[in-house]
């Protein structure tokens, strides 16, 4: 079957088998199918993190688990429990609708529930792991149902277990989240503040956190319904002190946020990769998006192993101009 219409990427790679599942029964099933028990599996939500580098010789599952339920309240939170294949925006908008807080900055990240504590989504000063209270996942091989707590998720930066240790073996079915009754505005974020400043107190809302995002998003980020992408290739690279000193000495607009504890400072790829030159290159199909060079593009005829030929020149250049390693936020498959 056709990829294409399930990575964001907008890659034409294949699969071998594609199946839809849309219950932890059916994804039951699928697992325990004899037919397919020696095949190579990926259960695929948004498709908004993969990069498929060639065709995939297995079983595509599609995770279309929807359902939002309240399972509790007290004082100051409400318990959500969430199927993972419902839209991950969708989700934020109901929660701000609602005014259920803590998720209003992660708007408009494209994909789906059940990817967010995969790769611990993050933007704008909120990382998903501070509302996650568990996540329920099913073994590929076993096909039993585990809960994890947060603190087994393993949650770090653009990070899980799920990335991990168990990478492949559990599917996720849905996200137990913990949101807050009374808000707690995150604005240090650069633009955020700026934009809200304008507003009277009265407008400082949620919801104007949210609107505000998406428009910071909007002005940066390409739309992946126009032009094919993951959002971030590469993770933030995180250095030394001394590394960030030697480096500011000698370029002095190199931007970077100190890490909790003095561990050193995180810098941003995308200020790397537009130092070397790519901001904006294109070559054919494919290239670095002229408005934010962390996110490679593709406008549609190029492969996957193309773009990955291309992140691999960055990573190259960015290696020897500043002698950090660019490690990729995108899963390759394939
Ligand atoms: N910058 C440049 N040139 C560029 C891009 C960025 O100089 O082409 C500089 C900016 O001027 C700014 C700094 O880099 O000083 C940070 O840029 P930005 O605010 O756009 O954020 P980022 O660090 O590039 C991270 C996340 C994004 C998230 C934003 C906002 C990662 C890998 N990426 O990007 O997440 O939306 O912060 O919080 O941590 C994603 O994971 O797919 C993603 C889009």
């Amino acid at each position: 079957a056709s990829l294409l219409p399930y990575n964001t990427f907008g890659i034409a790679a294949q699969s071998k088998y594609l199946t839809t599942v849309t219950s932890e029964d059916e994804l039951g099933s699928v697992l325990a199918d004899a037919s397919f028990q020696s095949i190579d599996k990926l259960l695929l939500g948004g498709g908004s993190n993969v990069l498929f580098t060639a065709d995939f010789e297995g079983l595509v599952i599609l995770n279309r688990m929807g359902g939002i339920t309240l399972t509790g309240q007290d004082q100051d939170h409400i318990y959500l429990r969430v199927g993972a294949g419902e839209v991950w925006h969708d989700f934020v908008m109901y929660c701000v609708e609602n005014g259920y807080a803590g998720i209003e900055n992660l708007s408009l990240i494209p994909g789906t529930v059940g990817a967010a504590p995969m790769q611990n989504i993050g933007a704008y000063g909120v990382e998903v792991k501070e509302v996650i209270e568990s996540v329920e996942a099913m073994s590929v091989s076993e096909g039993t149902k585990r809960v994890f707590s947060s603190s087994e998720c393993q949650f770090g930066y653009r990070d899980s277990i799920f990335k991990r240790e168990l990478k492949g073996q559990y599917m996720i079915t849905a996200v137990n989240f913990r949101l807050n009754k009374h808000p707690n505005l995150k604005l240090t974020y650069g633009d955020i503040e700026k934009i809200l400043d304008q507003r009277p107190d009265s407008e400082r809302s949620i919801r104007a956190v949210s609107e505000a995002v998406i428009a910071i998003r909007q002005s940066k980020l390409p739309d992946p319904a126009v032009i094919g992408n993951a959002g971030s290739f590469f993770k933030n690279p995180e250095i030394s002190n001394s590394q960030f000193e030697t480096l500011k000495a000698q370029y002095p607009t190199l931007p970077g946020y100190p890490l909790p504890g003095g561990a050193g400072v995180k810098v941003p790829a995308g200020w790397l990769i537009e130092q070397s030159g790519w901001k904006g290159y294109r070559e054919g199909s494919i290239g670095v998006h002229d408005k934010q060079a962390l996110v490679l593009v593709h406008f549609g005829g190029g492969t996957g192993a193309a773009i990955k030929n291309l992140s691999e020149r960055i990573q190259a250049s960015v290696s020897q101009k500043f002698g950090i390693a660019l490690s990729p936020e995108v899963n390759f498959i394939g």
